[in-house]
């Protein structure tokens, strides 16, 4: 693998060709706030809040660290009075759009941000975590980005109820401002900002309704003729048969009777 040398934060070091400056940050314990970045996903650039400064051929410029591959020398400043000017810029703004929610708050209470432009009241910053967690990671393409300019938003296509999803939540899980909830009331599992509304199935030990059929179908079509059952068991149950397994057992590894 082809090595090059870089000075960041001041610091010296040899790091492999390619890799991005967030993670050469990330493995140095050098924090750098994200929005739109996650370690499973390719990096989609949007929120610009990882932004660091670099100089190369004696020029200066910034750039994004989530997607910006080391391929020369270069001297990084992760955090230097503009670089930290910069990120104050783009929280004021993303407040004046979302307003305090999820990690837009907690980033911008650590940069001790000032509502300069106002407090909106949007649900979405767009950082794409949704519509590429779907996409890349299960595969479906439930969700996209519709419209342009100032009303782009995520939504099902043509707006609709989101038929292709499968109701596997990971949109909700990553979403950093917590737009999209998953709510299960009864037999039905709603996803609240992209409209879906699927079937549940129930746990095999208790009976209550937990998993989405769909996504139970999914899997199958997907893995193919696999021992589901470990499926269509709910976490409660899941725990209590682990402890009950556990307590089969003695302390020296002979099974209780
Ligand atoms: S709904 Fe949430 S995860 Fe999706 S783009 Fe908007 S802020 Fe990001
Ligand atoms: S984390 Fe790099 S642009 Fe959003």
């Amino acid at each position: 693998m082809e090595n090059v040398e870089i000075i960041i934060d001041g610091v010296r070091k040899v790091v492999p060709k390619r890799i991005t400056i967030l993670k050469v940050a990330q493995e140095l314990k050098i924090e750098i706030p994200t929005l739109c970045y996650h370690p499973a996903i390719e990096p989609y650039g949007a929120c610009r809040l990882c932004t660091v400064e670099i100089e190369k051929n004696n020029r200066k410029m910034f750039v994004t660290s989530c997607n910006y591959p080391i391929e020369n020398e270069i001297k990084i400043e992760t955090n230097n009075e503009n670089v930290i000017k910069i990120r104050k810029l783009i929280l004021e703004l993303l407040i004046a759009k979302v307003g305090y929610k999820g990690k837009v708050k907690e980033i911008a209470e650590k940069y001790n941000v000032e509502p300069r432009f106002g407090v909106g009241d949007d649900d979405c910053i767009l950082c794409g975590l949704c519509v590429n967690v779907c996409k890349e990671i299960i595969g479906v393409n439930a969700i996209s980005f519709s419209s342009r300019g100032i009303n782009r938003d995520v939504s099902p296509p043509f707006g609709k109820e989101a038929v292709d999803c499968i109701g596997c939540g990971a949109c909700a899980f990553l979403c950093p401002i917590g737009t999209i909830k998953i709510e299960d009331l009864n037999e039905k599992r709603i996803i609240t900002k992209i409209n879906a509304n699927l079937e549940l199935e129930k746990c095999k030990i208790c009976g209550k309704y937990f998993v989405p059929k769909k996504f139970i179908e999914y899997i199958k079509n997907k893995i193919g003729n696999v021992e589901l059952d470990v499926f269509l068991i709910c976490d409660e149950c899941k725990g209590e048969n682990y402890i009950k397994r556990l307590a089969s057992f003695s302390l020296t590894g002979g099974k209780n009777e």
